[in-house]
């Protein structure tokens, strides 16, 4: 075997997907984003006027529902039972309702059986709240990313700006820590550092020091 799994986790605006996406391209892994899993199933749901307490509801949906991520030069297009779906899970609406759908332990279990299975055959980046603990629990690499709150909105203010996006970096701070302590407080598979992962503070890094960063980890344990 001449490749490795990468597991990164941590809470959202840490800059996972942005660094999982550029490590992936640099060793020639697949990246997968797990947050986009459940971001489309959220929106279908929505969609669909489900009650998003009702876990069985969703469960069962989530059974009837294709979700494909595919790689494209823009990083990932998420495609739902044919539909590219990759603009409308980021909406205010689905970020603002996705941790009540994820806490769900059964759409969890099908979730970590649809991700093993997109992992099985190749090197891979995965980034998400629970695969260092749950997901790819034999990753030779696992990374605990995050950075402080203030910092996060910040980064996710510009990120928003350049995408033409409005947004005020209170209630962005709102947004995050909210979303935050209900990943880390459900009672299925918490958001929470693996024992064998390695912490990253990436508050004072640049993208491109903390891409060198896990890059130098990964060829370590090639
Ligand atoms: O990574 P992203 O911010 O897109 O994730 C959206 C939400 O999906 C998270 O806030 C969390 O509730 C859920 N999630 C999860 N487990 C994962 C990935 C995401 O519970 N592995």
């Amino acid at each position: 075997k001449n490749y490795i799994q990468i597991a990164i986790d941590g809470p959202a605006g840490a800059g996972k997907s942005t660094i999982a996406k550029m490590v992936a391209e640099k060793l020639g892994y697949t990246y997968i984003d797990t947050g986009a899993m459940y971001r489309a199933i959220t929106y279908k749901a929505m969609n669909e006027n489900i009650n998003l307490s009702d876990g069985n509801a969703i469960g069962y949906l989530l059974e009837q529902t294709d979700i494909a991520l595919i790689p494209s030069p823009s990083g990932q297009r998420v495609v739902m039972d044919g539909n590219d779906i990759s603009q409308e899970i980021r909406s205010n609406d689905v970020t603002s309702n996705v941790s009540e759908v994820a806490a769900h332990a059964n759409v969890r279990a099908e979730m970590v059986k649809r991700q093993l299975k997109m992992a099985a055959s190749s090197g891979v980046v995965m980034d998400g709240r629970d695969i260092g603990t749950h997901v790819l629990v034999n990753a030779e690499l696992k990374i605990f990313m995050s950075a402080t709150v203030q910092e996060r909105a910040k980064r996710r203010l510009l990120d928003n700006e350049a995408r033409g996006i409005q947004s005020d970096i209170a209630s962005l701070e709102e947004e995050i820590a909210t979303r935050d302590k209900m990943d880390s407080e459900r009672e299925a598979s918490p958001l929470v550092q693996a024992q064998d992962a390695i912490f990253l503070d990436t508050t004072s890094m640049t993208i491109v020091e903390v891409r060198d960063e896990i890059i130098r980890l990964a060829e370590e344990r090639l």
